[in-house]
């Protein structure tokens, strides 16, 4: 198997901590960026413990010199990035008639316009290699909408928007575009939500428990394989059957 280097942004949160691990199990080099340096320096060290050696770089994916300030560093620390995964997310739920301009901004900013910042620095290497991965992390409100998330579910079906566009403009030079939509999975951000809010949520998923992050995880190092070449533009939800189409 080829060694790749891997950046996935808001890799030192619930799902973005073992989508690393995964990328690093399959013997892939891996860098996250961070914000917090006394957050992401306990964090490396966790990850020392675990056995997992992550390179990190400061900066805001909300901020396009910033991206391409920590591509450019993830490529002279690592070498060039042949896998991103777009996962850096964040809520500001409420409902619609009470939102804010700043919780609109803030989610769109933070879970959409990051795409455009991080991947664009890093697309024309894929292109040039003739090789690479993209995967959005969405949600399942990208899918079915929720309650108190207008900004969200907006955020989340852009992505998806994005992984079908890409993906026909890149198809040819052997870079996959895909979407990886999550449903509600035991992290920090689902435990959020008010409990008795939860509980309901909870009672609707038919497996009758909230996902793990190694669940999602799984599927990115899936479409992340060498042999998943013929597959992009796809979406692939994993929820526990809560939200169920086709
Ligand atoms: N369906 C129908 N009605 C609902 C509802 C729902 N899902 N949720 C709340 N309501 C109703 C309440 O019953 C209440 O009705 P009454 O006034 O008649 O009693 C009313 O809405 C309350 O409305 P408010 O505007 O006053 O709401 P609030 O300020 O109390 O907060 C909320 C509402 C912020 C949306 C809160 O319900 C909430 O946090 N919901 C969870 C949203 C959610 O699922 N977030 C997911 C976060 S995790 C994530 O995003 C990861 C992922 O990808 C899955």
């Amino acid at each position: 198997m080829t060694s790749r280097v891997a950046f996935v942004t808001g890799g030192t949160g619930g799902i973005g901590t073992a989508i690393c691990k995964q990328l690093a199990d399959m013997g892939h080099k891996v860098a996250t960026n961070y914000r917090n340096e006394e957050k992401a320096k306990a964090w490396q060290a966790q990850m020392k413990a675990d056995g997992y050696d992550f390179a990190l770089v400061k900066g805001d994916v909300t901020s396009p010199d910033e991206a391409q300030a920590m591509v450019r560093e993830v490529e002279q620390k690592l070498g060039p990035i042949d896998i991103l995964i777009n996962n850096a997310g964040i809520t500001r739920d409420g409902t619609f008639h009470k939102m804010s301009a700043q919780q609109w901004g803030d989610v769109i900013n933070t879970n959409l316009n990051s795409v455009f910042n991080v991947t664009r620095p890093v697309i024309d290497g894929m292109r040039e290699r003739k090789w690479g991965r993209i995967i959005q992390i969405s949600s399942i409100n990208g899918l079915k909408g929720q309650y108190g998330q207008a900004n969200y579910a907006a955020a989340k079906a852009g992505m998806h928007g994005f992984t079908i566009s890409l993906a026909r403009e890149n198809a040819k030079l052997g870079v996959t575009v895909n979407t990886v939509s999550p449903g509600y999975v035991a992290t920090d951000m689902v435990m959020a939500v008010p409990e008795e809010v939860r509980a309901k949520i909870a009672a609707d998923i038919p497996t009758g428990r909230l996902g793990m992050p190694e669940e999602i995880a799984y599927a990115v190092g899936f479409l992340v394989d060498e042999r998943a070449a013929w597959i992009t533009g796809s979406n692939l939800d994993i929820n526990g059957g809560h939200h169920m189409g086709w």
